[in-house]
């Protein structure tokens, strides 16, 4: 099958077919999500608190990033590899957004990027998009701007509705390839979708979008603790693993592993 490219992802989008978006950090994940036919896998910045452990997306840094980056687009053959530029990386200017969304694909591997922000973005879209870096605009909630948003709280209710809207259309004029929207009230993500000609990608923003995103170790359920409202579980990874080191660590500790057909 022919790598995903930016245009499949519009056609589905006019042919009216919805498509699913993971994390991935990794070559199993990778390999496995691929099998599974995701068109599109996303190193995020959520390595920072899903593989790092730290308690917020901000502390990574490219230099942590690259290197997951690498291992996905050596192990994705099909799959179009997306690769979020980290906090920090890319606000400063056109210039340094250029520079790390070129790392991100020279020594990355990756296909297009992604970055979040405002109309003040729209600059470092058009910089990258005519440079011939396909860019995904993270807007609504954006979690590398939590402290100023004041935590995470749903952006775009009541009058920034209409703002939100007029985001989308500049970021799809800047010549972003798709738009992600992030906990944003479903109607208002539903206005968006239909307002715009490329797609969206929806991670607690209704059931109305083109696709839609989660983290792989929420979807897949390895975390622990209260989890957001968007979040579905679709697995106990957890129990499953837990139950393995366990039965592995009784096995030794009782003699039964190894056995003779593990020893030469
Ligand atoms: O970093 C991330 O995981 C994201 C999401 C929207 C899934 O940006
Ligand atoms: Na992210």
């Amino acid at each position: 099958q022919p790598r995903v490219r930016i245009h499949h992802l519009k056609q589905m989008k006019e042919r009216g077919e919805r498509w699913a978006m993971l994390t991935t950090y990794d070559m199993y994940t990778a390999a496995v999500f691929e099998e599974a036919g995701i068109p599109v896998l996303l190193i995020g910045d959520s390595a920072a608190n899903n593989v790092f452990g730290y308690e917020t997306s901000l502390p990574v840094t490219v230099d942590e990033l690259l290197p997951l980056v690498r291992a996905v687009s050596r192990t994705a053959k099909r799959s179009l590899v997306l690769a979020d530029l980290p906090f920090g990386s890319y606000q400063g200017s056109t210039e340094q957004c250029f520079h790390t969304a070129v790392r991100f694909m020279k020594e990355g591997g990756a296909h297009a990027v992604k970055l979040e922000g405002g109309s003040e973005m729209v600059p470092q879209v058009t910089k990258l998009t005519s440079s011939g870096i396909p860019v995904m605009a993270h807007i609504g909630f954006t979690p590398q701007a939590e402290h100023q948003l004041g935590g995470y709280r749903v952006q775009g209710r009541g009058e920034a509705a209409d703002a939100l809207v007029e985001l989308a259309q500049e970021m799809e004029q800047a010549g972003a390839f798709a738009l992600l929207l992030e906990m944003i009230p479903g109607e208002v993500a539903q206005r968006i979708t239909s307002s715009v000609k490329i797609p969206t990608v929806g991670i607690g923003a209704g059931s109305e979008c083109d696709a839609q995103v989660l983290v792989w170790q929420d979807m897949a359920g390895l975390r622990t603790g209260k989890l957001p409202r968007f979040v579905k579980q679709y697995a106990d990874m957890r129990t499953v693993l837990l139950e393995a080191a366990s039965a592995y660590m009784d096995d030794v500790r009782s003699g039964q592993f190894p056995g003779p057909e593990h020893t030469f």
